[in-house]
């Protein structure tokens, strides 16, 4: 979730309805923000948004909603490029065996996430306490998605190397270009979405569970 933003300079320490107050402008930026500065007032700009950064639901629209829609069609863009190339560049065989696995891995790994983590971590906000039956969900499933994210990340690097870090050959076409950008896209966002939750969301999980 992008922060608001603040080229003005903003007061994070500041209630919304302070801020509001101050510049009223500041109400459409927070309106398009699902910020509510009105019942919702007294919170400070920086709460506000600490609260957003653990929502699962921005994890899945930024970043479940865009692996869903790019790993098919960037599959198919590296079939082509290997089809085309892949004699002149053996190592593209290589690539396309580890964008597979991904591919693969990928799905199942987000709907564990989705039918196990988020819904508790839902609950949880609301109620402001772990379900006992989820928790026990959770100490089950947090390891293997852990596991999952350093296998993910492994391939990451795979083709990190493969690909030069991402340098086109000189003999490369548009359509080869194209892939490497949306490699490096694709690595650029698991990068940002492993480390949300492994470094963020599970351990705000994992802290509340020993609590
Ligand atoms: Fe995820
Ligand atoms: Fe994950």
């Amino acid at each position: 979730m992008p922060p608001p933003p603040s080229n003005d300079n903003i007061d994070r320490s500041k209630t919304l309805a302070a801020l509001v107050e101050e510049k009223p402008r500041r109400s459409r930026v927070f309106e398009a923000h699902d910020l509510d500065y009105c019942c919702g007032g007294d919170q400070t700009l920086a709460d506000a948004c600490e609260g957003r950064e653990l929502a699962p639901d921005a994890i899945v629209e930024h970043h479940h909603d865009y692996l869903r829609d790019e790993l098919s069609p960037l599959g198919e863009l590296v079939e082509t490029v290997v089809d085309a190339h892949g004699d002149e560049h053996p190592e593209l065989h290589d690539l396309q065996g580890t964008f597979e696995a991904l591919k693969r891995e990928l799905p199942v790994h987000l709907s564990e996430e989705e039918q196990l983590v988020f819904p508790a971590v839902r609950d949880w906000v609301e109620s402001g306490e772990l379900d006992t039956n989820q928790e026990a969900i959770l100490a089950e499933v947090l390891g293997s998605l852990d596991d999952d994210h350093q296998e993910t990340a492994e391939h990451l690097e795979r083709i990190h190397e493969l690909t030069d870090g991402y340098t086109a050959p000189d003999d490369a076409c548009p359509k080869y270009r194209a892939m490497l950008e949306r490699l490096e896209e694709l690595e650029r966002y698991l990068h940002m979405h492993i480390h949300r939750e492994n470094n963020v969301l599970f351990p705000e999980i994992e802290r509340q569970m020993a609590s």
